[in-house]
């Protein structure tokens, strides 16, 4: 989705706000574009397309100078990818410029009324109307003026704004939408994601809805809502720039993939003391509850698919699970003894915001499952526990999703000894199952050659099936998601057990069938439904764990990993079907970061 980055200091602004987009490539757009104070009116260049066109027309553009600027990558969503839609957006009196990641809800109607006034808009965007009103609010405060504007909004923002008559100056203002700012010596920043800054500073003040901060090159001001100056803590980054790039790999979803033994090393070690999973961190009585809803979307809402087996087996206390997008207007019933459990790699996803906000209405406690530190929902939750995963750039996530599968089997563990629902026998083996899981992991990863093989020889097929039982169920769904997300392939997932109910009349000769088979208290029960697909002419690769003899003789061919406890077979499970889906998608010449249509963290509905 849209990404924003702006700098004031002693530099040219264009080559750090282009550096800044590229940085934000990932996220997913359609158009660029920056903006600096020129000497003496506001310069814009706009590209639609990736930001190498936008680096064609600045190094086209000698004039186009200056040490004060914003930028922008759009995904559209009030109309069209075009030059005229993309950011930055200039006041009809050429005076101001903004970039915007949000969405206004009430552009309309702020529209109409300045129209009144006679103004004229170009473009057919929400964020327009920002820039209109806050010329038309101008009476020689710039401050003032945007207060008053934003006063004015509804819906959702990040905003960066520059005006022709304060050369140095940066407002920029948040609401629902995240916002940071980047310290550095006589020169300042902001971005909509720390990766855009890391190469520049690694000291951040994370803003708050309802805050304004006032950037120049020697320093920087935060107001609170009524305009009043506040203190806030400055945040040292401890990852740097090598984790935001690619490190000799070809794409960051191979990077991410082979990193998972050291995300899940990081998101494990620290809260296992003397065989006893800690979570310093969370302050929580499981007596209180006496259900828990999970709620997220997309892979996220997988790893819950998870989370909801794992916790229930282990503290017999009844789960739900349901993506956001349904649970946010379903009127669940919940109450002060619901745990609601979100999970999000972005920690920005709209939907998953939309639904926590319903159940905490409702009375439920809720408790974040995070990547990104001081993202919205790690703020909105009640407590939070965070992966400690690393930045993730791919839009597919890979480490995001087994950092989350483990730190809800760390979480059940936890829960099941708070409610003593678990033996000290069963405890200290999850444990130490859990803690084998990076080494498991890296033995997964040694399947890579095997799996591109695997690859060569069935990326053609156009349509196919994932199925499994219980656990090996969401990782089917995972799986899935995967595969098609960057293959563009049609692919389904199936519980193994229902495909005869219907599905099983599309299983024609050729068709591949991936088949998980690592829960092996129902391996017969999937071995059946192996053979069903089998005497129909399907093609079966198997995942199952090492030392499974019985699978070799029913499916063409199988990926072995190491074997693990039953809840915990998910991470494991998961790594040869990310590179499967993977080398797919490299043999089928997909953008593999980037696949189309896509954004790493959907900020809209
Ligand atoms: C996963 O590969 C997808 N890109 C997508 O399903 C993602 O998991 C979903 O949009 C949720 O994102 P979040 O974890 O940042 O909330």
């Amino acid at each position: 989705m849209c990404g924003i980055t702006g700098y004031t200091g002693f530099n040219q602004a264009g080559p750090i706000l282009l550096d800044g987009l590229k940085r934000l490539e990932y996220r997913g757009y359609d158009s660029a574009g920056i903006a600096v104070q020129g000497e003496e009116e506001i310069m814009m260049l706009k590209a639609t397309g990736k930001v190498s066109h936008l680096v064609d027309k600045y190094n086209d553009t000698p004039d186009f100078k200056g040490v004060c600027g914003i930028g922008h990558t759009r995904w559209a969503t009030h109309g069209i990818p075009s030059d005229t839609n993309a950011h930055p957006h200039l006041s009809a009196d050429g005076k101001f410029a903004v970039v915007h990641n949000g969405i206004i809800e009430n552009f309309a109607e702020i529209r109409a009324e300045l129209e009144k006034y006679g103004i004229e808009f170009k473009s057919e965007t929400d964020t327009e109307v920002i820039v209109q009103l806050l010329a038309h609010n101008y009476k020689g405060n710039f401050k003032m003026a945007l207060m008053k504007t934003i006063a004015k909004l509804e819906g959702s923002y990040a905003i960066g704004v520059i005006s022709a008559d304060h050369p140095g100056t940066i407002f920029c203002a948040r609401l629902s939408s995240p916002l940071i700012i980047g310290l550095g010596l006589e020169e300042n920043y902001f971005a909509s994601d720390i990766t855009a800054l890391v190469s520049n500073t690694k000291d951040v003040i994370d803003m708050d809805d309802g805050e304004v901060a006032e950037l120049t090159p020697e320093g920087v001001k935060i107001y609170d809502h009524a305009g009043r100056e506040i203190n806030k803590a400055v945040r040292h980054i401890t990852w740097d720039i090598a984790s935001a790039e690619k490190s000799g790999y070809e794409h960051f979803m191979m990077k991410e993939i082979m990193e998972q033994p050291q995300a899940l090393k990081a998101t494990i070690e620290p809260r296992v003391k003397d065989e006893e999973i800690v979570f310093d961190e969370l302050k929580l009585d499981m007596k209180k509850f006496n259900r828990v809803h999970i709620t997220a979307c997309g892979s996220a809402y997988h790893a819950g698919c998870v989370g909801r087996g794992i916790i229930e087996a282990l503290c017999r206390i009844p789960v739900e699970a349901e993506v956001a997008s349904e649970l946010r207007y379903r009127d669940p019933i919940m109450d002060d003894k619901t745990l609601v459990i979100v999970i999000s790699q972005s920690g920005e996803t709209a939907d998953t915001i939309a639904a926590m906000k319903e159940c905490k209405y409702k009375g439920a406690t809720v408790l974040a499952i995070v990547n990104v530190v001081g993202s919205s929902i790690a703020k909105l939750a009640d407590h939070c526990l965070y992966t400690w995963a690393g930045p993730e750039i791919a839009v597919a996530t890979t480490k995001g999703y087994t950092t989350q599968v483990v730190l809800l089997a760390m979480f059940a563990v936890w829960a099941a000894g708070e409610l003593k629902t678990i033996s000290h026998g069963a405890y200290t083996s999850m444990v130490k199952d859990i803690m084998r899981l990076p080494e498991r992991a890296q033995r997964a990863l040694d399947l890579n050659s095997r799996v591109m093989k695997m690859a060569d020889k069935y990326y053609d097929n156009q349509s196919l099936f994932f199925i499994g039982r219980n656990m090996d169920y969401a990782v089917a769904l995972e799986g899935s998601l995967k595969l098609k997300e960057i293959s563009y392939l049609h692919s389904e997932a199936y519980a193994a057990g229902e495909l005869k109910h219907g599905t099983i009349a599309l299983i024609e000769p050729g068709r591949l069938v991936v088949a998980l088979c690592c829960y092996e208290k129902l391996l017969d029960k999937t071995i059946s439904n192996i053979q069903q697909v089998k005497a129909r002419g399907a093609r079966v690769l198997a995942v199952a764990h090492e030392g499974n003899r019985a699978i070799v003789t029913e499916a063409d061919d199988v990926l072995f990993v190491p074997v693990t406890d039953p809840l915990l077979v998910p991470v494991i499970e998961i790594i040869p079907m990310q590179l499967f889906a993977y080398y797919v998608a490299k043999k089928n010449g997909c953008d593999i970061d980037k696949p189309k249509n896509l954004a790493k963290s959907v900020t809209v509905e």
